[in-house]
């Protein structure tokens, strides 16, 4: 009886984790979105333990499962109560660590459980049934993709934090390592398979923890957007995989939303920012190193906050493009100040946002809402783009790669391709950062070298407030 309950409680649990799906495409739904997941995680959890105490769980077990569920729920709770919002990216790559590492153990376990007795009951139990090789095949398949997910989003964790260097790995001969190490797995698979041996599956797990390190390693930062994604992916493949092994259809049909939602959304973040889908999950395929960035772009010029302050008082028209640097300052507050003096004296002021500014997708657009700037005169990039002829004064507020015409004149740039708002058109740039410093991509920015184009350096906060003052 209870079997059957915990199955209902299933497809209730799946159907809530669709519609939080559904619910997340829409910001006015998001929250709604949110809600079904967690009362959906909820009763999955729920039906779990139930069905674990069914089985007559060992009260050992029952007691680490508990304490489990305490520490983990715990830790949860604090890291997501202090978290800055530019630093969800980061720790998003870590919880992916965690499924892909959930993933190598459940495999393992598969196997010590199964295939490391042969003469054990439940081998000879599956064997009869015909269904030890697909056993097999699921241990080493699963154990392959949650170890690549494990590294994988180690790496990204690591660039994301800044404690690994943004720019890509370029190991000699890296497209053959990544498809030779493909091919290995695939001839590995199938021996194990036919013989499943134990230091077959501890040489599949060491190639594919090394590969997944290369795989995120090679791409550069300003591909991380898409690299973050597509681990999300991975790691639902990884739960999936492990959902199968364990014979837990909610694990699969969970593992299958997030592996297949996650795979789109790099999908349409790659079209969005023009890159090839194949390159950035191949590890890169294709990207080969460019000329070294030494070139001489000039002298740039400097202004005061006092002097910006002066050309917005005489400008008509003010387009602000935020980054990265105006989350890390908390400068919207007094960007949403600055707006409101500027629109009182019957200044057009409205923002471009680049689709990957800052840290995550929509992160901008968060931090304005926040500060209450209004909806309608923020605009995405290409409804702003082609107005910046038109416009007296561009107010670059801590962003770098977004606005970096590299990426449109040159050809050999990291970053060619990628589209950015064309600031560099408008009559006045002023660039709001603290040194000469690269942005994310790790790319040096022929705008600060135009004709057009003041820095006012200093952090972004402090810098607004001045401007404010001198107004
Ligand atoms: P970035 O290119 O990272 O540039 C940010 C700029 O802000 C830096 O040049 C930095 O210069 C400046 N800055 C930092 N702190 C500051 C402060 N306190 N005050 C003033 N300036 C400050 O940012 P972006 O233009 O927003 O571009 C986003 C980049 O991140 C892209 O390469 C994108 O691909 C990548 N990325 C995006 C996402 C998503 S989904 N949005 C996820 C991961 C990575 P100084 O150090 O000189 O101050």
């Amino acid at each position: 009886m209870l079997e059957q309950i915990a199955t209902a409680a299933y497809v209730v649990a799946a159907l809530l984790f669709v519609l939080a799906l559904a619910g997340l495409s829409k910001h006015e739904t998001s929250r709604a979105g949110i809600s079904f997941g967690i009362v959906g995680m909820a009763i999955a959890l729920i039906a779990t333990i139930a069905l674990a105490i069914n089985h007559e769980i060992e009260p050992v077990g029952l007691a680490l499962l508990a304490v489990a569920m305490l520490v983990g729920a715990a830790i949860g709770l604090w890291r997501a109560r202090i978290v800055e919002m530019t630093g969800m990216p980061e720790l998003i790559a870590l919880l992916h660590s965690f499924v892909g590492l959930a993933a190598v153990l459940v495999g393992w376990n598969g196997y010590l459980h199964i295939e490391a007795h042969p003469e054990g009951a439940d081998t000879l139990a599956m064997a009869a049934e015909g269904m030890l090789g697909i056993h097999s095949a699921e241990v080493v398949i699963g154990v392959f993709i949650g170890a690549v997910t494990f590294t994988g989003s180690i790496v990204a964790n690591l660039k994301l934090s800044a404690r690994m260097k943004s720019a890509p790995m370029m190991l000699p001969g890296k497209n053959i390592i990544n498809v030779g190490t493909l091919v290995v797995f695939a001839a590995l698979t199938a021996w194990f398979v036919i013989d499943p041996q134990l230091w077959l599956l501890a040489v599949v797990t060491v190639l594919a923890l090394l590969l997944g390190w290369h795989l995120v390693a090679s791409i550069g930062g300003g591909d991380m957007p898409v690299v973050v994604s597509m681990l999300n992916s991975y790691s639902g493949w990884a739960a999936a995989a492990a959902g199968f092994l364990l014979g837990n259809d909610l694990l699969i049909i969970t593992g299958a939303l997030v592996g297949s939602s996650g795979a789109y959304l790099s999908y349409i973040m790659c079209k969005a920012m023009n890159r090839s889908f194949i390159s950035v999950i191949a590890g890169g395929f294709g990207i080969e190193a460019g000329p070294s960035d030494d070139q001489d772009y000039g002298e740039h010029r400097e202004i005061t906050a006092e002097g910006v302050a002066e050309l917005l008082t005489g400008a008509d028209t003010v387009v602000i493009t935020p980054g990265y640097g105006m989350a890390v300052a908390q400068a919207q507050y007094g960007v949403a100040d600055l707006t409101r003096k500027l629109r009182e004296r019957g200044v057009n002021v409205r923002f471009g946002i680049h689709p990957v500014a800052g840290r995550l997708p929509g992160h901008m657009n968060v931090l304005l809402a926040e500060a209450k700037v209004p909806y309608d005169i923020v605009l995405e990039m290409d409804e702003i783009n082609d107005d910046f002829d038109n416009t007296a004064v561009v107010l670059v507020i801590g962003a770098n790669d977004t606005v970096n015409p590299a990426a449109s004149e040159d050809p050999s740039s990291p970053i060619a391709g990628m589209p950015v708002l064309t600031v560099w058109n408008a009559d006045n740039v002023v660039v709001f950062k603290r040194s000469m410093a690269s942005g994310y991509a790790g790319v040096q920015n022929p705008l600060f070298f135009r004709e057009n184009t003041q820095m006012l350096f200093g952090d972004a906060r402090d810098r607004v407030n001045d401007i404010l003052a001198a107004m």
